[in-house]
């Protein structure tokens, strides 16, 4: 039954891509502008600091969603657009300045993805030079990755987000890659934090957690890109529900599956019923903000946890993601070639100045979603 649905979806999504692809192969895109035209990421800043160019936390996204569709279609041309983005990436490393602990969102479906599906000898070192870097971000008192280096002049030294549960997937490759323990063991330390710091006893989670960067003593959360301190931003959700599936895939480690079972039921007791999921799970009715990259992230996350568990559990999950894909599809997709995205209706943050916009990893996440449920292609991650 949702494998015709998802036979239906891909055809649409090879339709578009084949264009969308073809028009921005020379583009690292992160939203489309007011004409539907995609952005492009792909200039490095002469400015040391975090910024909207190449150090772009998103831009993984365009070469991950290419070999979604290679591993999907075979067709060479598709692999050739990736490595575009791939290799331009590189020069993050000599800038370094402007990098953060997002090198796993942009080098594992870059970087990591090469290399795994084509054996790309340059992909290899380019991922553990970026793995090596993340290691450098261990605070080994408090037992987390460092997020950013800055947020205007506040002081990050011990800040550490829910998002990072993703980019520790380049830690659990580098241990698989080159048997050395230590990449995995503070991905363990981190993902322990992560358990026991930023899931709430109801299952919701904290999008940002501060420690004392000298002592590792927990000084308190912040709302983040949600709504408010104590509040529940969707996307943090879909972070944390599928972030410890990935790292229960890579450990065997029992809690992780937990954890990302109670984070998932809180999901799931939170959609509307009209599967169009909010900024914030706890923001105010009004006005109606939403985020569609949030439903795609959080529906990616419950059909992973599908695969891991038996029977009736793995249909619940399966039917949960479902709902919220079927709602994407009908009534949240440009499936048009008015607009470089597929996906609309996404939002950065809630206090941000403007909402429901389109990203490029929400694409991603609808498009590997999609393929999941079609039992197609390799996890990534
Ligand atoms: N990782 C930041 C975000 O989800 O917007």
């Amino acid at each position: 039954m949702y494998d015709a649905w998802a036979d239906q979806v891909i055809e649409k999504i090879r339709k578009k891509m084949r264009w969308c692809g073809e028009k921005n192969r020379d583009r690292i895109p992160y939203t489309t502008d007011a004409n539907g035209n995609y952005d492009d990421r792909s200039e490095l800043s002469a400015e040391w600091s975090l910024d909207n160019g190449l150090n772009w936390w998103t831009n993984g996204f365009w070469g991950g969603m290419m070999w979604l569709l290679y591993q999907d279609t075979g067709e060479e041309s598709y692999a050739e657009i990736a490595r575009i983005s791939e290799y331009r990436l590189e020069a993050c490393f000599d800038s370094y300045y402007g990098l953060h602990h997002d090198v796993g969102f942009m080098f594992q479906p870059t970087a990591v993805a090469d290399y795994r599906l084509t054996g790309n000898e340059r992909s290899r070192k380019t991922a553990l030079h970026a793995a090596n870097l993340l290691v450098g971000r261990f605070n080994p008192v408090g037992r987390f990755i460092r997020a950013w280096n800055e947020v205007g002049d506040q002081d990050t030294r011990g800040w550490a987000i829910i998002d990072c549960m993703f980019n520790i997937s380049l830690l659990y490759w580098a241990s698989e890659e080159t048997k050395d323990p230590c990449f995995k063991q503070i991905a363990m330390m981190h993902a322990d934090t992560a358990m026991a710091h930023f899931v709430c006893p109801d299952g919701s989670v904290n999008h940002i957690v501060e420690f004392d960067p000298e002592t590792g003593e927990r000084v308190k959360s912040h709302g983040g890109q949600g709504y408010g301190e104590g509040s529940s931003w969707t996307r943090g959700q879909g972070w944390a529900v599928y972030g410890f599936v990935i790292s229960y895939l890579h450990t065997g480690k029992q809690e992780y599956l937990d954890t990302a079972k109670k984070v998932a039921h809180y999901c799931m007791a939170n959609i509307p019923e009209s599967g169009v999921v909010p900024i914030d799970f706890r923001q105010p009715v009004e006005p109606p903000y939403e985020d569609s990259c949030g439903a795609c992230v959080i529906a990616g996350g419950l059909l992973e946890l599908a695969r891991c568990v038996p029977g009736p559990e793995q249909e619940s999950y399966r039917r949960a993601a479902m709902k919220i894909l079927k709602t994407l599809d009908e009534s949240r997709a440009d499936w048009s070639e008015c607009c470089d995205a597929i996906v609309q209706e996404c939002s950065g943050a809630y206090h941000d100045a403007s909402h429901h916009m389109t990203m490029t990893y929400a694409d991603y996440f609808f498009m590997e979603a999609v393929y999941k449920v079609k039992g197609k292609g390799i996890l990534l991650w």
